[in-house]
């Protein structure tokens, strides 16, 4: 793999040096302010603040030099937005109406961008390891939200401004003021920055009393003047009724999950009852976001592709980890996000090897993620992995993993890769009864130990009544393995009652010994590994990571799709406008469209240069263009979007080097070595 500045180059070797410089800065100014303290020497204090300008303009240039290598810094916004906007990429959603925060379309270019993206994700997730596919509902009752602990606990804390109403979400408030304070301060001490950056990075886990403290000692004042009224959970789901009665509760579901956790039952028999398996979704879902901002990355209404592994909790191994073991990824663990703010460029073996991802199975996701956004034409220089702290992970999970991807709003989460142990399948499990569990079958039979019960039916039915059979039964789970029945067991003991699926047991309704019983397989609720994709995200971060000016020229936009995800894949260009000419341009784009390739034909009167220009605005990777040699040797240019060199060829050539561009079967490089290159000078 190229070598990551991020986490082992120049960007990370220039924050080192720019860290030792303030360090001394903060040093030399404390000796200068002593000596005009101790009315020093004239000559001693001009040459100590002489040495304290030369470090500042040291730095000075080490921050420029920093900000050149970052890609972020030189991305031109108002031109992106520009280019976003004009050629319909993405749109405000019900614009003439006025707008609506969070809501936006996409446009042709960004439709064709996404299918092709999605494409690649189906291919490369669920056709490659025969993931079980579904499409569930969005709306959502009630029940299921209740259960998976949605509908208490789906929440993000909120602050209003006392005098106007308006809501904010006061995590990201403090984020921003965070951010604010160290932007206006460039020679603040390392140790103190990184103070503040320990505090950002815990923002979203604060409890409200803890967040209305942070927000108070940094300063973060409402736009009316005054301070924000207390800080409040405000649940993201939408709520609706289902029915016309009205009186069934509904949410639009704020992930896709939970449908595939409920149908847990019928894909492990669709499976053949086989495990470990992966079902996955791609669909809508949907959120109330109090405050949605940066265009796509926050929005009320996104598409998520969500793959739910289910894996034996006592054996998170993949089979195909060994595939995947060298891939390096950057990966920024809690340690270092509490500690040296560093990150590490790390082979996913050794990761998983020294315990700092969990699991195989989750190591073995996030590598398939980064080789996904490879794939797809994301930079890998702005890609890392950063681990959840533990205050911070969902109420589910028990190890998180983000993949991070950094654009000019800085790193984002696109990629959620949670290890959500078996809290789903058991929550809802126990909700409805159902029982939810994979089964082992031994090679050997094993001896285990059990609980042998002795049921008072009688006491069980004058107490449950109809429920007794319910009571019963799940004692009977418990008792299948020892370790289960335990803290039962100790609770009749030592308090002579215990709570079996929110029942009260007491010690005359069951009596037991502790026994060894032989068994042939074993029950288990499967563990869930899930990586979550926002496509909305991803898109958004693809196009910047795509964008650039071609010479720095802000008339030549160009975004650099790779051919297998470009909106089109080829323009058709007539050099004239005679029809002999034109009639060669519809065979060759008929023909490229019969091989389903998306092709862009344009026979407007502008120059040449103008129209290849306006394709890669739209990223078209190859311009096919027919002049008057066509007419007579049957022969094209095609020219390739970013290094505009083109090779003549056939006509009849078109189609099929084109095709195995798009599916990576032939390059560009090959192409130049078979045909003849020609030297062109594209003008306006
Ligand atoms: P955040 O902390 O940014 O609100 P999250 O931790 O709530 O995100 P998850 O619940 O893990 O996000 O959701 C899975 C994925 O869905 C995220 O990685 C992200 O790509 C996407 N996503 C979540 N919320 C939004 C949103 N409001 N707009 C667009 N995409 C979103
Ligand atoms: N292939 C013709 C041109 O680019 O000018």
């Amino acid at each position: 793999m190229a070598a990551n500045p991020i986490a082992e180059g120049s960007a990370a070797a220039l924050q080192d040096e720019l860290d030792a410089i303030n360090a001394k800065i903060t040093k030399q100014g404390s000796l200068v302010r002593e000596l005009k303290k101790a009315s020093a020497n004239a000559d001693d204090i001009a040459s100590a603040v002489e040495a304290l300008r030369v470090l500042k303009i040291d730095a000075e240039s080490l921050r420029k030099k920093k900000e050149e290598l970052d890609p972020t810094a030189q991305f031109n916004r108002r031109s992106f937005d520009e280019l976003i906007l004009r050629k319909m990429f993405i749109v405000p959603s019900f614009e003439i109406h006025g707008g609506v925060k969070g809501l936006f379309d996409l446009g042709p270019p960004a439709c064709a961008l996404k299918a092709a993206m999605v494409d690649v994700w189906r291919k490369h997730f669920i056709l490659a390891e025969s993931m079980l596919e579904m499409e569930c509902t969005c709306l959502t009752p009630e029940v299921v939200l209740k259960t998976s602990g949605h509908v208490d606990r789906f929440t993000d804390l909120m602050v209003k401004d006392p005098v106007s109403g308006e809501c904010f979400r006061a995590d990201k408030l403090l984020e921003d003021a965070i951010d604010e304070l160290i932007e206006a301060n460039p020679n603040m001490p390392t140790s103190e920055r990184e103070g503040h950056l320990r505090i950002q990075i815990q923002a979203d886990a604060f409890s409200p009393s803890e967040l209305d403290e942070q927000l108070v000692k940094y300063g973060c004042k409402a736009p009316s003047g005054e301070a924000y009224g207390p800080s409040f959970p405000f649940n993201l789901m939408f709520k609706t009724s289902i029915g016309p009665e009205g009186t069934a509760v509904g949410y639009l579901r704020p992930e896709t999950a939970q449908g595939l956790f409920v149908n847990f039952r019928r894909l492990l028999d669709a499976n053949a009852q086989k495990m470990p398996f992966a079902a996955a979704q791609i669909g809508l879902g949907f959120r109330n976001e109090i405050a949605p901002r940066s265009g796509l990355l926050r929005v009320r209404e996104f598409c998520m592709g969500e793959i739910e592994h289910f894996v034996n909790p006592a054996d998170k191994s993949h089979p195909n980890f060994s595939s995947v073991a060298s891939k390096e990824l950057v990966l920024f663990g809690r340690d270092d996000q509490l500690g040296s703010g560093k990150t590490k460029l790390i082979t996913v073996g050794e990761a998983v090897a020294s315990g700092l991802v969990n699991n195989e199975t989750l190591a073995y996701f996030m590598a398939r993620t980064q080789l996904f956004m490879e794939r797809i034409g994301m930079d890998p220089a702005r890609l890392r992995f950063r681990q959840h702290l533990t205050t911070e992970m969902a109420h589910y999970a028990c190890d998180c993993w983000d993949l991070e991807i950094q654009s000019s709003y800085g790193w984002v989460e696109c990629v959620g890769h949670a290890d959500r142990a078996c809290y789903d399948l058991d929550v809802h499990s126990k909700a409805t009864k159902t029982p939810m569990v994979a089964t082992l079958k031994l090679d050997e039979p094993k001896e285990i130990e059990i609980a042998k019960l002795k049921l008072d039916r009688k006491s069980l039915g004058k107490t449950f009544k109809t429920d007794q059979r319910v009571v019963a039964s799940a004692l009977e789970a418990l008792a299948e393995n020892w370790a289960d029945f335990e803290p039962i067991a100790t609770a009749l003991e030592t308090e002579g009652k215990a709570i079996v699926d929110g029942f009260e047991v007491t010690n005359e309704m069951v009596t037991w010994t502790k026994a060894m019983k032989s068994v042939h397989e074993i029950k288990f609720t499967p563990s869930v590994i899930e990586p979550s994709f926002g496509m909305g995200r991803i898109l958004y971060s693809l196009l910047e990571h795509c964008f650039y000016q071609r010479n720095a020229d802000e008339q030549r936009c160009v975004m650099k799709f790779k051919p297998a995800v470009a909106p089109q894949k080829c323009a058709v260009l007539p050099i004239s406008s005679g029809e002999e000419v034109n009639a060669v341009v519809d065979e060759i784009a008929a023909e490229l469209m019969e091989s389903d390739l998306a092709t862009r034909v344009d026979k407007s009167t502008a120059s040449l240069g103008r129209r290849y220009a306006r394709s890669d605005e739209v990223g078209v990777p190859f311009a096919v263009t027919v002049d008057f040699d066509t007419l007579t040797d049957g022969t094209v240019t095609l020219r390739e979007r970013d290094s505009t060199v083109q090779i003549r060829l056939p006509k009849s050539d078109v189609t099929r080097v084109v095709f195995d561009f798009v599916h990576g079967r032939f390059s560009w490089e090959e192409a130049t070595a078979k045909y003849p290159v020609v030297q062109v000078k594209e003008e306006d």
